[in-house]
């Protein structure tokens, strides 16, 4: 006979027990019985999954404006096919991926757009929001293309921060809405944008619509600038290849 490597067996571990949940017999490793394991285990998830959900909720609300964070789709003085395009609309990766959503003021664009980035937000992927002046600051708070751009230089080491973290952000997001496309800071003199903008501007386009060819990063915009004012407004290096652009990777809604 072989020599034994080993001369004591090991201990049964599974024996009879009684759970310290339920009280019941069960013959096991632990001290749970497995309806009551299973049952700690979807405890927990759910706690994980009210956690999550709950830092979701603050994270939206950190985000989107307190004036478009509920809206009511059957409101009379909304642009007619903006409810049809906010259930439609899905962020894709090739093509014509990002939407332009363009007409005149107060129908609802705004609106729309943040309606269609909650639904991603929700699917818990990146998202990040800026308007393209500066509406959406207050105080240390930085979600403008044009404040961001500026305050990225700021002495004040929270808000150059605060701005650099904000760009990244527009860079990299799965989903990014850049609202008021047009009404970024303008030049002293002529009524275009200034030129950190106008360059920040482009880049941002270009590095999410234009570099990533296989996997763009889509964009959702929003202007009430007819095309010639906003081609004008960004001026005669950047305008017509930006719209140019805008126009290849964009489905262009018009309410
Ligand atoms: N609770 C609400 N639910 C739905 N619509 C609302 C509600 N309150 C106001 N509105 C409508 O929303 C409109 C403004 O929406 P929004 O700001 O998205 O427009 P916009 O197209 O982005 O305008 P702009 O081009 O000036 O930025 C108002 O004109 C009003 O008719
Ligand atoms: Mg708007
Ligand atoms: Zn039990």
């Amino acid at each position: 006979m072989p020599a034994s490597t080993s001369s004591t067996a090991a201990a049964p571990l599974e024996r009879e027990r009684v759970c310290v949940d339920c009280g019941c017999a069960f013959t096991g490793l632990l001290g749970l019985c497995g309806d009551c394991a299973q049952a700690r285990l979807d405890r927990a998830n759910e706690g994980r999954h009210l956690a999550e959900q709950k830092v979701r909720q603050e994270k939206w609300r950190a985000l989107c404006p307190p004036l478009y964070q509920d809206t009511d789709w059957t409101h009379g003085g909304l642009g007619r096919g903006l409810a049809e395009l906010v259930q439609r609309w899905q962020p894709g990766q090739g093509g014509r991926s990002s939407l332009l959503l363009t007409g005149p003021t107060g129908l609802g664009k705004t609106r729309a757009a943040f309606a269609l980035l909650r639904r991603v937000h929700e699917s818990g992927r990146s998202v990040h929001a800026l308007h393209a002046g500066d509406a959406w600051d207050h105080g240390p708070h930085i979600q403008g293309l044009s404040s961001a751009v500026r305050l990225q230089y700021s002495d004040d080491p929270h808000r150059s921060q605060a701005a650099l973290h904000c760009l990244q952000r527009a860079r990299t997001c799965s989903l990014l809405l850049l609202d008021d496309v047009g009404k970024e800071r303008a030049s002293p003199t002529a009524g275009q944008l200034s030129e950190a903008v106008g360059e920040a501007l482009f880049a941002l386009i270009e590095h999410r619509l234009v570099h990533r060819l296989v996997h763009r990063l889509p964009m959702i915009l929003t202007t009430n600038a007819p095309g010639t004012t906003l081609q004008a407004r960004l001026g005669p290096d950047r305008g017509a290849p930006l719209i140019r652009r805008l126009m290849e990777a964009c489905e262009v809604v018009g309410v």
